[in-house]
C-alpha cells in the first residue's frame, strides 16, 4: 500500500525538535508577559475578503499564496497567511480599541502556498506582538528594544541585526510610485516577467527582487526617504535619534519595502547572514491605515511577526538542550517491578521537579542498564530481589566517577533533593 505523507512544506515537529519549540515559546511568552502584552488567540481560518483587503490584492500573498477554499455553505474562506489582519478584525469585532490601547501577542501556525525551501515553507509558525493606540516613535523603540533583548536572552544578538525604512504617508507613496514607474519604464527592457507584472499592480515590490540580473537597476531606481515629507521625516529622525540614545545598532535600507499593503512610516526587518536566501527573522512596521480599512475608527498602529522556524535554526546551531530523565528507574524481577512503581509515583509526590522515568516492561538488569545509560539520566535507581529483601534501593551515578550506595527510601529522596539543589 502507498504511504501517506506530510503534505509538503509541512513540518512534523519530533520531539527533540520540540524541546527548541518549547524552550523558545516559553522565552517569548516571558518576554511579552515583561511588557505587559496580553494573550489574543483568533481563528485559523476567517473570510477570504479580510487578508484581501488588508494585506492588498495585488501582494504576492493574495495573488499567489492563499489556502483558499470554499466551505460547504458556499462561503469564500481563507487559513491565515499572518495574523495583524485577524488581530485587528477581532479588535474591531469586539469593540476593544475606543479610547483604549492595546499590547497583545499571539503564536500560531499560518499558511501560504510558497516555494519550499530552507527556512521557507507552507505551513509555518510566527509569534506576533501588535499594538494599538500608540503613534510615537518610542512606543516603536520600545518593540524594538524589546526584540533587542529576545535576541540577547537567546543568545543569537551577534547573528541577528536591524535594517530599518520609512513609508511614509500613503501620499508619499503614491508621488513615489509614479517616479518610480517612470524610472523602469524607462528601463522596461531590462525588467523580468514579474518585474513587468508589477510594474503595473505593486511597482513597490520591484525593488524586493531577488533577481541578480535586476540589482544593478534597482541600486539605481529612487529612494523613498528621499520624497519623505516633513512629518514622516520627523517622525523617523525621531526614532534613529532613540535607538542611537539607546545605543541600539541598525542600518538603513532604502529598498525594505515589505510584501505587505498594510504599512506605512516606520518599517523593519530583523535579518540575519545564516540561514542563506531566507533571511529575515523578524519582520514588521507602523500600519496606522488598516483598522479603518476594516471598517473602524482611525487608530495607530505598530506590531511585528517573527518567524519561529528560523529562530529555531539558529538556536539548533547555538544551543544544546537535553530532554534526559533526572533518573531511570531499574526493577528486574516481577516483584520488585510492582513496587518500583509505587515507589516512583511517591518520589514523584515527593519531589514534583523531579523527572523520572520508569522502566515498565522488565528486562534484564543488562537490557534496562543500556536503557538507563541510553536515555541520558544521571542517575539509575536499581531495585533488584536484594534490594527488595532488605528494603532498600540501589544508587548508581551514570555520570560521575562515585561509588553505587544502598539506601533506605527516605535516604534517597533525601540524596535526589540534595542533588536537584546543586543544579
Ligand atoms: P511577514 O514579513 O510576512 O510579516 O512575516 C513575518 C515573519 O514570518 C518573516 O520575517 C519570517 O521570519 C516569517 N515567515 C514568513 N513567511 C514564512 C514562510 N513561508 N516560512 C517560514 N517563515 C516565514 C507579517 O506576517 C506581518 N503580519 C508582520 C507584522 C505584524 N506587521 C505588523 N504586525
Amino acid at each position: 500500500m502507498q504511504m501517506i505523507q506530510a503534505v509538503r512544506g509541512m513540518n512534523d515537529i519530533l520531539p527533540e525538535e520540540g524541546l527548541y519549540w518549547q524552550f523558545l515559546e516559553q522565552q517569548l511568552i516571558q518576554l511579552a508577559k515583561n511588557y505587559g502584552y496580553q494573550e489574543i488567540r483568533f481563528p485559523i481560518v476567517e473570510a477570504t475578503s479580510l487578508f484581501k483587503r488588508s494585506i492588498g490584492e495585488a501582494t504576492d500573498i493574495v495573488e499567489k499564496e492563499m489556502y483558499t477554499f470554499e466551505d460547504k455553505g458556499g462561503d469564500s474562506l481563507t487559513l491565515r497567511p499572518e495574523g495583524t489582519a485577524g488581530c485587528v478584525r477581532a479588535a474591531i469585532e469586539h469593540g476593544l480599541l475606543h479610547n483604549q490601547q492595546q499590547r497583545w501577542y499571539y503564536l500560531g501556525p499560518m499558511f501560504r502556498h510558497e516555494r519550499p525551501q530552507k527556512g521557507r515553507y507552507r505551513q509555518f509558525h510566527q509569534f506576533g506582538l501588535e499594538i494599538f493606540g500608540t503613534a510615537g516613535a518610542v512606543q516603536e523603540a520600545e518593540l524594538l528594544l524589546m526584540m533587542l533583548r529576545l535576541w540577547k536572552n537567546l543568545g543569537l544578538d551577534h547573528v541577528i541585526s536591524l535594517e530599518l525604512n520609512s513609508l511614509g504617508t500613503s501620499e508619499v507613496r503614491a508621488r513615489y510610485r509614479e517616479r518610480l514607474v517612470e524610472y523602469f519604464k524607462q528601463h522596461q527592457e531590462q525588467l523580468d516577467t514579474d518585474s513587468l507584472r508589477r510594474l503595473t499592480t505593486n511597482p513597490l515590490r520591484i525593488l524586493d527582487s531577488k533577481n541578480p540580473q535586476m540589482q544593478a537597476l534597482i541600486k539605481n531606481a529612487p529612494v523613498l526617504l528621499d520624497d519623505l515629507d516633513e512629518v514622516s521625516k520627523k517622525h523617523f529622525d525621531d526614532l534613529c535619534q532613540i535607538l542611537d540614545d539607546c545605543d541600539v545598532k541598525y542600518k538603513i535600507n532604502p529598498r525594505l519595502v515589505r510584501g505587505l499593503d498594510y504599512y506605512s512610516h516606520t518599517v523593519f526587518e530583523w535579518v540575519t547572514e545564516q540561514l542563506g536566501a531566507q533571511n529575515a527573522v523578524c519582520s514588521g512596521g507602523r500600519y496606522d491605515g488598516l483598522v479603518e480599512l476594516l471598517g473602524g475608527k482611525i487608530t495607530p498602529a505598530f506590531g511585528l511577526a517573527l518567524g519561529m522556524e528560523r529562530v529555531i535554526r539558529l538556536l539548533q546551531e547555538t544551543k544544546t538542550l537535553s530532554a534526559a530523565p533526572d533518573v531511570f528507574f531499574i526493577a528486574v524481577g516481577e516483584a520488585a517491578q510492582r513496587r518500583s512503581l509505587s515507589l516512583a509515583e511517591e518520589l514523584r509526590t515527593l519531589i514534583p521537579s523531579l523527572s523520572l522515568t520508569l522502566n515498565c516492561d522488565g528486562g534484564s538488569f543488562k537490557s534496562q542498564f543500556k536503557r538507563a545509560d541510553k536515555s541520558g539520566a544521571e542517575i539509575a535507581l536499581i531495585l533488584a530481589d536484594d534490594e527488595l529483601a532488605n528494603n532498600k534501593i540501589t544508587i548508581k551515578f551514570l555520570r560521575e566517577e562515585r561509588p553505587q550506595q544502598s539506601l533506605s527510601f527516605d535516604e534517597i529522596v533525601a540524596m535526589l533533593r540534595q542533588q536537584r539543589k546543586k543544579e
